[in-house]
């Protein structure tokens, strides 16, 4: 059975899909952001693979939570999921980065060049992230007012370069990574006026991590329900990608490639 961890896991969509792995018999490993909030995990830790904790806002507890999943054992695939939104400042972290960069960005790709290679990488993305597109200069907000719903789309956008940065014609031929957006759906982050289906919204990202059909087993898509879509262009630029990576190498003091 594929060995699966997922970030953020104690509620919305990181929940909902690792309860659904688990129903279906996966090996799960479970995170949570600190030994407190690994309370909520209660029902499902007595079965799952391992519960592994860290704040993704801190790169120390980053890098020690790859740590702590390595030492687990190899994943099959690990689905990024964590995430957070419309932070009402920049929120400046422990590292002096904006709050939403450092969870959104720098953690998602800390724990990819961190975590020992898995056959299958996904990303949470969101439609958002095309209203992300522009210069990576002022990529963690010293220099800009700060807007927390362009933020968001940056590092949506971030992470689905990231995504598509390492397919197949890229750097990792041999592993299957894609880019999800789960849709508008009734989560903490969604908030009850969420008009989409929070079933629907991780069943794509489930599917991508442990199913063997033809359709599931690509790489380099932007999903949505399954369906695929066409990210924005600049998340399938190459010269963008390289940027991206280079200026996260450079934040996190960590190189991808
Ligand atoms: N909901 C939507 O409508 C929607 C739409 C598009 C994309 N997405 C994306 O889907 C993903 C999941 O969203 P969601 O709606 O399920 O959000 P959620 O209900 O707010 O859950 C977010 C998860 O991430 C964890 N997390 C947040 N900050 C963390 C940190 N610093 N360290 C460790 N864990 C942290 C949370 O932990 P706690 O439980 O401790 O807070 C929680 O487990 C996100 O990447 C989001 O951007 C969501």
């Amino acid at each position: 059975m594929p060995r699966i961890f997922i970030t953020g896991s104690t509620d919305g969509l990181g929940r909902a899909a690792a309860g659904a792995l688990m129903g279906e018999g996966h090996d799960v490993v479970l995170h949570a952001r600190t030994r407190e909030r690994a309370a909520a995990l209660s029902d499902l830790a007595p079965n799952a693979a391992g519960v592994v904790i860290g704040d993704l806002s801190s790169a120390a507890e980053t890098r020690d939570l790859a740590g702590q999943v390595n030492r687990i054992g190899r994943m099959d695939a690990v689905i990024h999921n964590a995430g957070v939104c419309l932070e009402p400042s920049r929120a400046t972290t422990a590292d002096g980065h904006a709050k939403t960069l450092a969870v959104n960005t720098l953690a998602p790709y800390l724990l990819t060049a961190l975590i020992r290679r898995p056959d299958r990488l996904i990303y949470l993305s969101s439609g958002l992230h095309h209203g992300g597109a522009g210069s990576l200069r002022d990529i963690d907000w010293t220099g800009r007012p700060w807007d927390a719903a362009r933020a968001y789309s940056e590092s949506k956008l971030h992470v689905t370069a990231l995504a598509l940065a390492l397919t197949l014609a890229r750097a990792w031929p041999d592993v299957l990574s894609n880019a999800v957006d789960p849709g508008w759906v009734p989560t903490k982050m969604g908030g009850p006026g969420a008009t989409g289906d929070l079933q629907m919204g991780y069943r794509t990202q489930a599917w991508l991590a442990v199913s063997t059909d033809v359709a599931a087993t690509v790489s380099g898509g932007y999903w949505y329900h399954r369906q695929r879509q066409a990210p924005a262009s600049q998340a399938r630029d190459p010269a963008f990608q390289d940027q991206l990576t280079d200026r996260l190498a450079a934040l996190t003091g960590v190189a991808l490639f």
